[in-house]
């Protein structure tokens, strides 16, 4: 296990929402860090390791009150801090001279000065055994993403690189695994004879929340399908894998991304939707327009919803709609991935019956498999019943989990270098469609239903 954590970006808002947070939680949780973890900050402000740690503290009264005061004092004081300017060679030599032996750089930076950082470090080079932490978004398209994996390259090899997409951690999402390759029942249906459709949905109530400077640039297809919703569905689709190494498990996921199919221009006029919140009410909390949030460029015309239609042309999944949406403001918050079986070949009964549905449920964390039974009453008439189970929450959240793999070298729950490029290439015909106006940007009021409610039904 790596001992040391480098900071990029440590006055940065990722750091204090995230990453002190997921450390604070690490301490706490018995055993979970068997060595103490020495954490250097480097940042552009001109701080000492007492601001440094003040700061810190801050940060983590509001991110992590949950955490027992005596860890976060004892964290903080566990903290060291180096001005430093990631484009300049000397200044990072000088910041990282505290640094002794092999390290896990965790670049917490905006991704314009993630190619910057990239070349200094190989200008520094880094002590063997080192390791590197890269944030989504990564890249800002595919020739991007190729151009970062290229500079990665040269300054460490793959098995030392870890690209963050936390949604691999959470703990439903690692349950599909579970689901799917620990038992006999679900796998012989789990393909396109069986399934009509599958829904990946990620609804938020939240809005911007103060991070226009980085949403307004992103939008929802770039903030959430090209990285988390494009990792739920490699792992919905993917097959078996013969151990969850990470190189099994990650060649099974770039499998599903390649078969991917690139949405045509016809597809995405027909089947993919975008939309900006208007002014609205969710709950007791009034929102004015996206566009008149501090920070946001109306002209841009960000979308705050984004829905797109997929297929994964391979023999388990022909033909079977992969539709994955994801939305700020809405009136609802709902986060799964729900399986739509096709009904059944004959019924009978007289009447109808709906198809089975399965229910992941990401947050809460929760399994519901829908069917129909012969309920209480008339033995011949059919009533809907849900099979549910609620899962109680791991110990360790999802930045936790990660950064523990992380200092353990374990990469399996990481992007890999060809996954991000292959998202990339699925979501790129979309935004080029709409940066065209192919598709129009529907205004939604913020606290409504998803523009398209009919999705996962
Ligand atoms: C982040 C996105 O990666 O994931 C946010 O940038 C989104 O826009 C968030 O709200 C959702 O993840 P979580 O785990 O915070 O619910």
């Amino acid at each position: 296990m790596i001992r040391q954590l480098v900071v990029f970006g440590a006055a940065g808002d990722l750091t204090g929402r995230y990453l002190l947070p997921a450390v604070a939680r690490l301490h706490a949780a018995e055993e979970a860090l068997p060595e103490p973890l020495a954490i250097i900050g480097i940042d552009r402000e001109h701080w000492d390791d007492e601001s440094f740690r003040r700061h810190a503290a801050a940060r983590l009264e509001a991110h992590a009150a949950d955490v027992p005061d005596d860890v976060r004092r004892e964290l903080c004081r566990s903290l060291s801090y180096q001005q430093g300017d990631v484009s300049d060679a000397r200044s990072l030599a000088g910041a990282l001279e505290r640094v002794a032996g092999p390290a896990v750089l965790y670049l917490a930076l905006p991704n314009a000065l993630f190619a910057d950082a990239l070349r200094t470090l190989a200008d520094v080079g880094l002590a063997p055994g080192s390791r590197i932490v890269v944030e989504k978004p990564f890249g800002a398209d595919a020739a991007d993403a190729r151009a970062l994996n290229e500079l990665i390259g040269e300054v460490l090899t793959e098995d030392a690189v870890f690209r963050i997409d936390h949604f691999l951690a959470k703990q439903t999402v690692l349950n599909v695994l579970g689901l799917r390759f620990a038992n006999r029942v679900f796998e012989p249906v789990w393909n396109s004879v069986h399934v009509e459709r599958v829904d990946i949905v990620w609804d938020e109530t939240i809005g911007v929340e103060g991070r226009a400077g980085y949403y307004d640039h992103a939008g929802a297809l770039r903030d959430m399908v090209q990285n988390h919703l494009l990792q739920l569905l490699s792992l919905v689709a993917m097959e078996p894998p013969t151990d969850l190494g990470e190189r099994a498990l990650r060649d099974r996921k770039a499998d599903v991304l390649r078969a991917v199919r690139s949405p045509s221009l016809r597809e995405i006029i027909d089947r993919s939707r975008r939309g900006r919140y208007v002014a609205g009410r969710i709950g007791d909390r009034e929102l004015p327009d996206y566009a008149a949030e501090p920070g946001v460029d109306a002209e841009r015309r960000t979308e705050t919803y984004a829905e797109v239609t997929l297929f994964v042309d391979n023999w388990r999944w022909s033909g079977v709609p992969f539709r994955l949406r994801s939305g700020k403001a809405l009136g609802e918050d709902r986060r799964e991935i729900v399986l739509r079986f096709r009904p059944v070949p004959h019924l009978p009964f007289a009447g109808g019956a709906e198809p089975d549905v399965l229910r992941l449920s990401l947050d809460p964390d929760a399994i519901a498999l829908a069917v129909n039974l012969n309920g209480a009453g008339d033995p011949f008439d059919l009533e809907r019943e849900e099979l549910a189970v609620d899962l109680a929450r791991s110990d360790l959240p999802p930045y936790s989990l990660l950064l523990l793999e992380i200092l353990n070298g374990q990469a399996a729950l990481s992007v890999r270098a060809d996954e991000a490029e292959e998202s990339w290439r699925i979501v790129e015909p979309v935004l080029a469609a709409w940066d065209a106006d192919a598709v129009p940007l529907e205004a939604y009021p913020a606290g409504s239903s998803p523009p398209s409610e009919a999705a996962s039904s």
